[in-house]
């Protein structure tokens, strides 16, 4: 796997100036930002009030270590992250653990690592269907444009492991509830033998609206 990586050139109008940030596959090197992505993760999961899959630092550096992830770096600050984890014997693949720090939001750096992370997924599992399930309308609006379809959870990895990942969730009684069919993320999936063209890729505010009824639906 080379060494690639996404030049981005953006301004900050006056407060500051960003010439290069690289997003590029994590290298061993890089496990040392663990602690502060599962901070970044924890603290923008709190902000947003959502529940999330909690992760631990080891975890974190595991999925670098093993080659599985994507950074951006302004200098030798992490500036953004995401991962990637196969399930079901290789059948799926699930792209995880997205994050941008909060001061360079809004710069497209979300869209160069979900680009660079779909690029990863593709060169280690090329057979694999590629699938997220989240509650951001930021990243149903990327899933969209790279041809993922809002699906039930049923058509997703049904590797108990994966949804063991959704314990630490607050939300996770809602999941099982519903006996593991549905919950307050929404399922997107990419399958390579089924690429949907751009007129029928998915409208993202409308399933941003279906997940905010479900929320209605279930508060208490
Ligand atoms: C979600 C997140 C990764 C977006 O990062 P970002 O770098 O600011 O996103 P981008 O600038 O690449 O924008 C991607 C798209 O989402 C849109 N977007 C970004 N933030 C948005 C917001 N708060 N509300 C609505 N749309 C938003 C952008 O306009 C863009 O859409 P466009 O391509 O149609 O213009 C970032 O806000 C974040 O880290 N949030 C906390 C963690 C999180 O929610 N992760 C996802 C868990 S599944």
């Amino acid at each position: 796997m080379g060494r690639e990586s996404v030049q981005l050139i953006q301004s900050f109008g006056n407060k500051m100036d960003i010439k290069d940030i690289t997003v590029k596959f994590a290298e061993p090197s890089e496990a040392k930002y663990a602690e502060l992505i599962v901070r970044l993760i924890y603290e923008s999961a709190l902000q947003r009030g959502t529940g999330i899959a909690k992760r631990t630092p080891e975890y974190i550096a595991q999925k670098i270590n093993s080659g599985k992830s994507v950074v951006a770096l302004h200098g030798d600050r992490l500036v953004g992250f995401s991962y990637i984890e196969s399930w079901g014997h290789g059948d799926f693949v699930a792209t995880s653990g997205l994050i941008v720090d909060p001061e360079y939001r809004h710069l497209g750096l979300a869209g160069a690592i979900k680009a660079k992370t779909f690029e990863l997924a593709r060169l280690r599992f090329p057979f694999a269907k590629l699938f997220s399930i989240t509650t951001s309308l930021p990243v149903m609006k990327l899933n969209s444009k790279m041809g993922y379809k809002p699906v039930t959870f049923s058509e997703l990895t049904d590797d108990e492991e994966f949804w063991r990942g959704c314990e630490g969730c607050r939300n996770y009684d809602i999941l099982q509830r519903n006996n593991r069919r549905m919950c307050l993320c929404t399922g997107m999936l990419y399958d390579p033998k089924q690429p949907l063209s751009p007129d029928e890729r998915p409208n993202p505010y409308v399933m941003k609206m279906k997940n905010s009824i479900k929320k209605i639906f279930h508060l208490k």
